[in-house]
Order: C-alpha cells, then structure tokens, then sequence
C-alpha cells in the first residue's frame, strides 16, 4: 500500500526509536516520500537498528519532559502530521517506578501539545487545513473486562495501573488542546502489539527468550489473564488510515484478529503454550519447551481481560488486519530465533537481565 500523502510532506514521529513507533517510522520511510522527524530520547527500550541509515531520517535526541527542547524539536521539524507514540509502555516498570511515567507520558504529552498548538497557529491557510495531531494510546485506559463484552470508543474511562493513568491523562490533555484550543487532534485505543524488534521485556519475547535459553517460563497468576493481540505491521496500517484519514476529533479503537476472522483474544497461558509448541516444532529440544512454564506471583492490579471491538475503524475508514495470531505468533517466533544477537545486544545495552519486575510486597504468591 504506497501511502498518498502530499509533496513536500513533513512527519514528526514521537518515540520513533521504540517498537511500534520505529515500524511507522519504516512504513513512512519506505512507502511515501515524507522527511520524517523522529524525536525520542533514546531510553532503554529504543534501537535504531531496524531504521538504519536514511537520508529522509532526521533523528532528534530530546526528552519531552523538557519543554525547551521540545519546543526546538516542533521548530525544526516543522511538521504537516504530527504521531505521538513515546511514552514508557510497559505496566511492570510503572509499579516499580510511577515518577518517570508521570513525567514522560504527562508532562511530555503537555509540553508537546503546547509546542505543537505553537506551531500549529502560525502555520500558513494552507498547511493549517491539512494539519493532524495524531496521539497513539492504548485499551488499558477502559480497565479490566470481566467474561463478556468489549471495549469500544464509547466505553468509560477506568485506567488501574501507573501506565494506564498516565496514558488516559495523556488521552485527556489531547481532548481538552482540541476542545479548548482547537487543535486538530485523532486518537487511536489499540490492543497489545506483538511483532519484531519489541524489547525483549513483555510477554511474547520474554517467553521465546526464556524458553530458548532453557529458563523457567513466568506465567503470572492463574495465567488466565486475557489479551487481544494485534500485529504491529496490522497496527501501522490502522495508524496510518488514522492520521490521514480519520475525522477530527475522534477516537477510533483498534484490535486484532485470529484465524478466519476471529478474535485474537487469548489467555497467558493459551499464548504460552502455543509459543512453546511453535518452538517444539522448529526447534526440538528433549523435553518439551512447555515444562519450563512455571506460574509465579501474580502482578499487584492485574486487569483481568482485555478485548476491542474495531468495528469504527473497520466501518469508517477500511481497516482490516491482514495476519491472524496464529500466523504473525509464528512469524514472530521465526524472528527471535534469527535475531538472538539483537536481542543480547539490546538487553546488554539496557540492562536489563531479565529479572522479574513490578512486584510489591502486597503481590499474592500464588505460585506452584
Ligand atoms: P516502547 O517502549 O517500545 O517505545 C517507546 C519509545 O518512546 C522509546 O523509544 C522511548 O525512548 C520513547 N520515549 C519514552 N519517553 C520519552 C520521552 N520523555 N521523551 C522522548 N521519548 C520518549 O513502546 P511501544 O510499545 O513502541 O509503544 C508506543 C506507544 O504505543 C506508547 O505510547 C504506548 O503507550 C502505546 N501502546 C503500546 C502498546 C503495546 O502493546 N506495545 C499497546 C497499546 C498502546
Ligand atoms: P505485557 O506484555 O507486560 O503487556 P500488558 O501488561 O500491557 O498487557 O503482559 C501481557 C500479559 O502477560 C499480562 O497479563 C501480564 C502477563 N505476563 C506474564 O504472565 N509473564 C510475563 O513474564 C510478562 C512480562 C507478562
């Protein structure tokens, strides 16, 4: 799909050295002609391998919790769509230390509307009328599901971890610069992305890792635990439909898809024991990768369930994902198993050794 965007077009890609964020910044790269501005401040989580080197690639070091910064980085920019994905993305680190989400996923999230509104007033007639804010959140702001139901854009905001409710008062600041200060805002609610290049810290990287190096597997919980899970190249056309295409001022929410069209929502340990059985196949080892799954304490709040109902997207704007879990799980596998150097590399770069995080003194020890 080459995208159409006008000549001369100018992104700026927030959190663009990050997973999902790096594969938008791809897609632009490859399929449109658009200078592309990726601003992030190269934390843990960010590897600019999978960009390389592009002479229509513009990286800017900043931290949004700086509003100076900030504010030279829209200048230089100079933006026609702006596509705000940094933030710190993963709930485990966000019980051990709520402060940097506060600042980054807030604070950064001000500071960028306000350089943004800045900039946005003095553009020409012209560029003003073409002009997007596009704010990529995520369906933990609804909260928890019980059994039945999905989430939609008309559902209740309800966020219960440090993540969640520093994403929805991100989701609210984007309102309010839109209702108060008219700036052309899109917002997108999606589901748990899984794919390539995703630091090795959530669940499906951790459990390929873990599985290849013969470690136990930690399955928090019961492991019962529902995800709807979403392919990130699947994410990225959606997020691109959003941002050219999507009404001002409106919300859309994205999920995934299994085989023949049906959900993709699946329990930890469904997701788990399907890794586990991709790898038996491809990667025999004596005894089956399944016997290293141990279940461990629980993580303090963890939303029960989580599913998304697409169906605005899918209606308004012509979004259908293309992989179903069960293809894009053994695509991903695939990737890990040829990309263990990366991996090393990233995790040595963080360092992060794969310890478990995010638990409290209050985390129920329900292990066996
Ligand atoms: P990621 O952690 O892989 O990448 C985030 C990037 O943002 C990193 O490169 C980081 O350095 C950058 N960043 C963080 N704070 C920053 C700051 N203060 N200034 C500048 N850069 C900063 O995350 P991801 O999985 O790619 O998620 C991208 C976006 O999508 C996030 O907003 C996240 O909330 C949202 N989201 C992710 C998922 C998912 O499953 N990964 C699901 C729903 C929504
Ligand atoms: P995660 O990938 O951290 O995404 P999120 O918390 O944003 O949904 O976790 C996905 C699910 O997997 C969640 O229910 C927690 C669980 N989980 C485990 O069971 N073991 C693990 O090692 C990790 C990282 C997560």
């Amino acid at each position: 799909m080459p995208l159409s965007l006008p000549t001369e077009f100018r992104v700026l890609v927030t959190g663009g050295a990050g997973f999902i964020g790096s594969a938008v910044v791809r897609r632009l790269l490859h399929e449109s002609d658009a200078e592309v501005f990726n601003l992030d401040k190269i934390g843990y989580a960010s590897d600019l391998a999978s960009i390389g080197d592009h002479p229509r690639h513009h990286l800017l070091k900043v931290d949004l919790a700086s509003a100076e910064e900030t504010d030279a980085a829209v200048r230089q920019a100079d933006p026609d769509l702006v596509m705000h994905l940094a933030a710190e993305s993963h709930v485990d680190r966000s019980i051990d230390g709520p402060g940097l989400f506060i600042e980054s996923n807030i604070l950064g999230t001000f500071n960028l509307l306000q350089s943004v509104r800045r900039h946005f007033e003095q553009l020409s007639e012209n560029r003003r009328d073409r002009f997007r804010f596009h704010h990529i959140s995520t369906d933990e702001v609804f909260g928890s599901l019980g059994s039945q139901g999905r989430f939609s854009e008309a559902t209740a905001y309800d966020p219960r971890s440090p993540y969640s409710a520093s994403k929805a008062a991100s989701d609210h600041l984007v309102n309010a610069w839109h209702h108060t200060f008219g700036l052309p805002v899109v917002l997108t609610n999606c589901s748990n992305n899984y794919g390539p290049w995703q630091f090795p810290e959530k669940l499906i990287p951790v459990v390929i890792l873990k599985a290849l190096a013969g470690e136990s597997i930690p399955l928090y919980g019961d492991g019962l635990n529902v995800r709807d899970w979403l392919y990130v190249e699947d994410h990225v056309d959606a997020l691109l439909l959003a941002a050219t295409s999507g009404q001002i001022g409106d919300h859309y929410c994205v999920g995934g898809a299994g085989d023949h069209g049906s959900p993709s929502e699946r329990s930890n340990r469904d997701v788990v024991e399907t890794i586990c059985s991709i790898l038996d196949r491809i990667k025999p080892q004596d005894v089956p990768y399944a016997s290293l799954i141990k279940r461990v304490s629980d993580r303090p709040g963890h939303d029960r369930r989580y599913a998304i109902d697409s169906s605005k997207i899918s209606r308004e704007l012509g979004w259908k994902p293309k992989h179903s879990f069960e293809e894009g799980l053994k695509a991903t596998v695939e990737w890990y198993l040829h990309n263990l150097d990366w991996c090393r590399k990233v995790l040595e770069k963080a360092g992060y050794e794969g310890q478990r995080i995010g638990i409290t003194d209050q985390s129920s020890v329900s292990g066996s």
